[in-house]
């Protein structure tokens, strides 16, 4: 029997995530105490027999069972069910009691909850978690913001329990307010773009180039021994691989093409287009999400506008390391946006983020982990009020060498009807980016003439209007 007072840290929320967290919290020696309102996920806990976990249907209990200050974290589906819980919490927790929630709240959200909890005098946390299960379990990569005190008592544990780099464990304080949650949330974001850039690999390599499925791993598996290694390719090299039994296809060719989406993509693309941020890499993998689930009038419109020149010939055996190229181009691309909405939403929102901090926590753990993620850590050490990745000496040069790759890709498939949309976007995003004077002068000179909204002219001073009808027309 325990003695009351006793466990570090309580979780709320027993489900894969928080039971896998508890779990590596006990692995480093912390005694843990979990709650949830389902019994069976309780006993499934208490069945573990750890020592140092205690499972606690009983809210009240749960909470006279952890030290002071206490130490609580929720680990709860988003949205309305994170208010319920926090409301029960109330009646049990004291004042100066620490409340962390670790899911994947909307940063509005957090920023309110940031206030209301401060003002009745608890501490709160909003803190991003990224590694999936086996992260949980053997170390994620954690982004906490809000609370600086707050943060100060429960980092100990948090380094602990954390993935590490070189010795950094891959906890870091994000910022004021809501910081951890909004760059949780840009984390996914660039999870989105990246993802969609692999399954469009997958598309060239499968109906371009007619490859086969050991093939396409053994392409994912040099590449991940590269610059391209990350945790993404890793996953992926091993889906190619996996065989159901009996078999001879990999099992992914059987999986339903409608891919599900929990929101934190869509989310980054409606905070950026608030921040006038433009990060189209990731506007577009979540908008093929959603057409994924369009099937029907895919599938209707894929007889009307059937497509017989899918396949192509690779041109020559080097034509893997020119997709190679493609996809490192494409992949800097969709860092660097989710980096610049971060910076945007930096002086925004007056966050105090450190990009190299970001960065640096985000190589390991995380979903997003990534060997790239070095240079960009790198970049931002040298710089650290870099504006966008694409200015940074290094980055540059190596972008260089990927335009031929990338546009060799996108023009081929273009070509012959494959869609890549991540990639020709990531392209134009670039194309238009490196341009001096961009062709949105026309845009003003038409927002004019329908609507007098005014221009400017290079040059001089002040804002200009015409009577587009009657001056100078050219019949
Ligand atoms: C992580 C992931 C995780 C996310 C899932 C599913 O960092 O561990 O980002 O937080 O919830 O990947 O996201 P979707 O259902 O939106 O694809």
């Amino acid at each position: 029997m325990k003695l009351d007072n006793e466990n570090a840290f309580g979780m709320i929320g027993l489900g894969t995530m928080g039971s896998n967290l508890l779990q590596n919290i006990a692995d480093n020696g912390y005694h843990c105490a979990g709650y949830d309102n389902s019994t069976d996920k309780v006993e499934s806990l208490n069945n573990l027999k750890r020592d140092t976990i205690q499972g606690f249907s009983d809210l009240k209990a749960f909470a006279r069972s952890l030290k002071s200050p206490r130490i609580v974290m929720m680990l709860v589906p988003a949205g309305n069910i994170v208010d319920d819980v926090i409301d029960e919490l109330l009646q049990v927790l004291d004042l100066g009691d620490i409340i962390i929630d670790g899911g994947n709240s909307h940063f509005t959200d957090t920023e309110r909850r940031n206030l209301s909890l401060k003002e009745k005098g608890y501490h709160f946390i909003g803190m991003g978690v990224s590694g999936g299960e086996e992260g949980a379990r053997k170390g994620p990569s954690m982004m906490p913001g809000g609370d600086k005190k707050a943060y100060e008592i429960v980092v100990p544990i948090l380094k602990k329990i954390a993935a590490h780099v070189n010795g950094d464990a891959t906890v870091a304080y994000m910022g004021e307010r809501s910081a951890g949650h909004f760059v949780k949330m840009v984390h996914n974001g660039i999870e989105y773009a990246l993802m969609q850039l692999i399954s469009e690999t997958y598309e060239i390599l499968k109906n371009g180039l007619k490859y086969s499925d050991v093939e396409i791993h053994d392409v994912f598996k040099k590449w991940n021994e590269g610059r391209l290694q990350s945790y993404l390719l890793d996953i992926t090299r091993d889906i190619f691989a996996y065989k159901q039994e009996g078999k001879t296809d990999a099992l992914v060719n059987d999986i339903s093409d409608q891919a599900k989406a929990k929101g934190t993509g869509k989310w980054t693309s409606q905070a950026a287009m608030d921040l006038n941020c433009p990060i189209p890499t990731i506007d577009i993998s979540v908008s093929m999400r959603d057409l994924s689930h369009y099937k029907e009038l895919r599938v209707k419109a894929s007889k009307m506008y059937p497509n017989n020149n899918l396949h192509y010939d690779a041109k020559g055996e080097d034509y893997v390391d020119v997709l190679e190229q493609a996809f490192y181009f494409s992949m800097v691309s969709a860092y660097a946006q989710g980096m610049h909405l971060l910076f945007k939403a930096n002086e925004e929102f007056k966050y105090d983020l450190n990009l190299d901090l970001i960065a640096k926590i985000w190589r390991g753990g995380c979903i997003i982990r990534s060997a790239f993620l070095e240079d960009i850590f790198t970049a931002y050490q040298k710089e650290a009020k870099l504006e966008h990745l694409f200015l940074d000496d290094s980055i540059h040069n190596n972008l260089t060498k990927s335009i031929a790759g990338i546009r060799t890709i996108v023009s081929d498939a273009v070509l012959h009807g494959i869609a890549i949309p991540a990639f020709s976007t990531s392209l134009s995003y670039f194309d238009n980016f490196r341009c001096a004077s961009m062709p949105t002068n026309l845009i003003q000179a038409q927002r004019d003439y329908f609507g007098a909204h005014t221009y400017e002219l290079i040059g001089k001073q002040g804002v200009f209007h015409t009577i587009w009808e009657i001056e100078n027309k050219v019949e």
